[in-house]
């Protein structure tokens, strides 16, 4: 810390602070257009000068200094600032009464009153270019344009999509997109960044205009007549009065605008916003203070709410009768299933039913659900799709480190020396979360690794690119772990002080040469080298892995290899390190941990400890099944076997989403009795006996754990569409039709239900998660949680990580004469999944308006295929009929279908083989042949899709491109000095 002098009074400031921030602390209200706290010094407006040690400077690009002395009021300042703003102005029309940001926030208007404007000295200059309006979510309006450049920076070096420019050189400079194209043909994302940052109605969410005001949905004419009337008064009133009518208006808005803070429904990063809401109508998501987050989303979190309203919501139960459904009331629905649950149960015994959870529900909501399986129905055959996808990250922790969870905090990727990503398509699928490293590796020097199948945008930016052969990066990863070995680069102090097991691991590692890892992967030795060397010469290495590794048949061993190496390197217990397997649903990790696993009940406390088991008893006052219970995999199989007989499933579209589609589809069909419970009519419905209508995460509190295990709380945005229920609600009705008698009238109750049942969870409660709090698991009883795991040991008995050994083998899906190609499948940006909930959102319908097979150009060419070619994909499980998109994304016989379809779903192709570990389906191991079919249609990625665009990447703004314009000078008496402009 150190003292200046902020208008004679001394301040504290931290060293490296920006004087701004000071200033603002103090109270003091000093101008600042272009600053925003998170995107740093712009430096566009030079509203925000301040004295200096008698220079003037803008106290936004100005780090404190020990004994600095600032006058904020000083007659040069303020002239400074006056004539700054009034330069501002003239870029803008303000006319706030029938303005859709007339919000309380909107920058323009409030420094309008702050320097009391009454008239601006250099007249509004309209700009010769008109509004643009090509993208479905928001519009640029360059007549409104301050030319700040915040949106500029967000979109170049936050979100890092490198889109935004503004042509400083120009007469009449404007934001531009890929350099002058329309946004809706460029290469934006629609992630939301530069919307959300601008100072004013420039950039503005479409579902906002013609909503938030009382006088903004007049028609076109009208509305330019109230702007012409708005202007007319000010020469006489002055902007004093203008503002004064409009403070008034805004007023009335805040009696039927709600903001209310809710969490992502969509990925695992764990965004969370405020949700501005006029009666059922979402005027705009508002990222601000979310701890993952901050101002960032991407389109889903931004834009994909259609959902919510859809004329498509469940609002009543649904029973089978023959192949139809007749609508019935909750009473009727609720009972026939207490009805059959108890006739199945009591004919075939409890094991005979078996329950899923969603990892789109709540944590409070997954642990319902096991209590239902475990305390009413008596068995423990309870899951959830992390069985899919994350159970092999999770196996590879337990085994080596002890937790399976992320081991450090977003924070912690930014700030390594280098990221290694293998098998994630991260921007994409954890958008948020790649832009914080693409933005280290821009900006901080952060060097990137990648491995991958594909050549996705992280692949592009990657310092060292590697494309191993499908399936094989147990293989590269334990010969680099040899290699640092072998050649003294393994971190043995850490070893030894931390690490149990490594002369058997070593020992394990004797078939991975160098050589044979390069032949088997078809990588080459040097590539392997450079990647050990780059592992051992960085200080601190984070891991990031997805489902390009787990979702194989020893994907928890690759998982295991990659844990390893971090061991071997010293790369856990400090900041920046550690091993970070993403998780894909909003709360895929808070379902295992709230116990909808079959071998652990919540706080993965396993059910065979009788210890265990009793503390559970107790609290629930009946006797708990004691054996582990079958996964999801295994209860398709069961009911193949004739052994599972009913089901009830929540929230999961599991006929389509899991493995081998047509294999659970059948199942589901030979199903005695099968509860879905949906907000949809899914496609998993179609095979149920009774649908149950539920809520969206908008309209139900609660919390979700998100990939940095952190615990979120959401609050009810809007109430549950009449008809639906929230899940929580609904497992408890069921629940009680079976006589448990349970009584929870919040989830704040089940929450602490939780924390006095495990030890993980113990400090938890809704008050210290109220609003932007959050908490990373684990807990203590104190409050106390752990954004870095390991700080102290490892979480194991004796506090040591363990190296653990591993084999090699050949997967068992591999391609032949017949299946010649390989088929790999993933995410795509604008959808979720198999997009129940992103098709909804029209906008990105039209962005995104169907699935596709990418076939990379030699393959196009040997098979004559272009944009928009049918093709049927046959596998030894199934076929799909879909269109082909030729790209150098992926290379020579590999295919990639993205997962976002109902009617031609990727799992139609997937096989039934898993990881031996825990079940998860081997959905990356899939061999097709591809028959060309004679239609060709469309493209199936239409012109407006971002990945057509060319981005424009910069430094920034660029705003000294500003200051050599000759019509620049720095505003405020002559001989200021104005510092340089400081390093992020
Ligand atoms: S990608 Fe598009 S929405 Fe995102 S910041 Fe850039 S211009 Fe804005
Ligand atoms: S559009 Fe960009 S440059 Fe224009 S006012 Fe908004 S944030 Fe500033
Ligand atoms: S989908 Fe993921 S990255 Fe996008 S806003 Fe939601 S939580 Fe954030
Ligand atoms: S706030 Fe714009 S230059 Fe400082």
């Amino acid at each position: 810390m150190l003292g200046i002098t902020v208008d004679g009074i001394i301040q504290e400031a931290r060293a490296e602070e920006r004087l701004i921030d000071v200033i603002n602390r103090t109270g003091n209200e000093v101008p600042q257009v272009c600053y925003h706290p998170q995107l740093g010094p712009v430096q566009t407006c030079d509203t925000c000068m301040v004295e200096v040690d008698g220079s003037l400077v803008r106290a936004c690009a100005t780090t404190v200094s020990p004994g600095m002395s600032v006058i904020t009021n000083s007659v040069a300042a303020n002239d400074a600032r006056r004539e700054a703003f009034d330069r501002v102005l003239s870029n803008h029309l303000l006319y706030c009464t029938v303005c859709d940001n007339n919000n309380g926030n909107c920058t323009v208007h409030n420094t309008t009153k702050l320097l009391a404007v009454e008239h601006q000295e250099i007249p509004f200059r309209p700009k010769p270019y008109e509004v643009d309006d090509t993208n479905p979510f928001y519009r640029y309006d360059p007549d409104q344009c301050l030319l700040c450049g915040r949106c500029v920076e967000a979109c170049q070096n936050v979100e890092v999509n490198e889109t935004l420019s503004i042509n400083w050189e120009d007469p009449n400079p404007r934001v531009l997109w890929d350099g002058g194209s329309t946004i809706g043909e460029s290469s934006c994302v629609s992630c939301g960044h530069c919307v959300t940052v601008c100072p004013c109605n420039a950039l503005m969410e479409k579902s906002m205009l013609g909503h938030a005001g009382f006088l903004t949905a007049l028609p076109k004419r009208a509305l330019k007549g109230m702007i012409d009337v708005v202007k007319g008064i000010e020469p006489e009133a002055g902007y004093g009065t203008i503002l004064r009518v409009s403070e008034a208006e805004e007023g009335m808005r805040e009696s039927r605008i709600r903001r209310t803070k809710t969490v992502c429904t969509y990925c695992g990063v764990g965004c969370s916003f405020d949700v501005w809401t006029k009666d059922r109508h979402i005027l705009k998501v508002e990222p601000g203070e979310g701890p993952a987050n901050g101002i960032s989303t991407c389109i889903k979190g931004k834009f994909a709410w259609d959902h919510i309203n859809s004329k498509d919501r469940l609002t009543t139960p649904l029973i089978r009768e023959g192949d139809k459904f007749r609508e019935a009331t909750w009473d009727e629905a609720l009972s026939l299933v207490a009805r059959r649950l108890a006739e199945i149960k009591a004919k075939n015994g409890p094991d005979s039913i078996g329950l899923i959870s969603s990892s789109k529900c709540t944590n409070e909501e997954s642990y319902l659900m096991q209590k239902l399986a475990r305390a009413v129905i008596g068995t423990n055959n309870i899951d959830n799709c992390s069985r899919y996808c994350q159970a092999p990250a999770t196996a590879g922790l337990f085994r080596t480190v002890g937790y399976g969870g992320d081991s450090g905090s977003i924070t912690d990727i930014a700030q390594a020396d280098l990221v290694l990503i293998v098998g994630s398509n991260t921007a994409e699928s954890h958008p948020v979360l790649a832009t914080r490293v693409k933005r280290a590796h821009k900006l901080h020097g952060q060097k990137l690794i990648v491995a991958d199948l594909r050549e996705h945008e992280m692949a592009r930016r990657a310092d060292l690119f590697l494309h191993p052969q499908p399936g094989t990066d147990l293989v590269w990863l334990s010969a680099v772990s040899r290699y640092l070995i072998d050649n003294g680069l393994a971190k043995t102090f850490f070893i030894d002080k931390w690490v149990k097991g490594f002369e058997e691991y070593r020992k394990s590692l004797e078939p991975f040469t160098l050589d044979a890892a390069a032949e088997r992967c078809g990588l080459s030795v040097d590539s392997l080298k450079k990647v050990a060397h780059m592992i051992a010469d960085a200080e601190k290495v984070c891991i990031l892995w997805a489902m390009g590794v787990t979702q194989h048949s020893h994907g928890s061993d690759t998982s295991t290899a990659i844990s390893n190496l971090l061991l071997l390197t010293g790369n856990y217990m400090r900041p920046g390190t550690g091993a970070y397997p993403l998780r894909g649903h909003n709360n895929v990790q808070g379902a295992s941990d709230l116990g909808s696993m079959p071998n652990n009940l919540p706080g993965y406390q396993s059910v065979d400890d009788p210890h265990v088991r009793s503390r559970f008893e107790a609290a629930w006052k009946v006797p708990l099944p004691k054996t582990r219970g079958l996964d999801n995999h295994q209860m398709v199989d069961a009911i193949h076997e004739g052994k599972l007989k009913a089901m009830y499933l929540v929230g999961e579209e599991m006929s389509i989403v899991d493995s081998n589609a047509n294999y659970v589809s059948d199942a589901f069909s030979r199903l005695e009795f099968f509860v879905v419970q949906d907000i949809f009519f899914s496609v998993t419905c179609g095979y149920a006996d009774v649908v149950l209508p539920a809520s969206p995460s908008l309209e139900k509190e609660g919390t979700f754990t998100s990939t940095e295990r952190r615990i979120q709380r959401l609050y009810e945005v809007l109430e549950p569409l009449e008809g639906s229920r929230p899940d929580w609600r609904i497992i408890q009705d069921v629940a009680n039709q079976l006589d448990a008698e349970w009584q929870y009238q919040h989830p704040s109750e089940i929450m602490a239900e939780v924390a006095s049942l495990t030890p993980m969870f113990a400090g938890v409660s809704y008050e210290k998660l109220e609003k932007y709090k959050s908490l990373q698991w684990p807990v203590a009883a104190d409050g106390s949680d752990q954004p870095l795991l390991y700080t102290k040991e490892f979480a194991f008995p004796d506090g040591k990580a363990r190296l653990f050994p591993l084999r090699w083998a050949e997967t068992p899906e591999q391609p032949d004469a017949e299946f010649d190609l390989h088929l790999n499948n993933g995410r795509l940006l604008e959808h979720f999944h198999e997009g129940n909930l992103t098709y909804r959102t029209i906008g990105i319908q039209e962005k995104t308006p169907d699935t596709f097979v990418e076939v990379s150009p030699e393959l196009a060419a040997e098979r004559r295929i272009q944009d928009g070619t049918w093709v049927r994909l046959t596998s030894r499980y199934g076929k799909v009929r879909v269109r082909a998109l030729v790209t150098d994304r992926v290379h020579g016989n590999e295919l990639y279908m993205p997962m976002n379809s109902v009617e031609s779903p990727i799992n139609r192709l997937t096989s039934s083989h898993t990881d031996a570990v825990t079940n998860t389906p081997a959905y990356k191991e899939t061999s097709v042949n591809m028959m060309v079919l004679p239609e060709v249609g469309e493209s199936p990625l239409p012109r407006t899709n971002s990945r057509w665009g060319h981005p424009t990447p910069q430094r920034g703004v660029e705003v000294e491109r500003k200051w050599l314009r000759s019509d620049y000078h720095i505003p405020g008496p002559e001989l200021v000095q104005i510092q340089p402009r400081q390093a992020r």
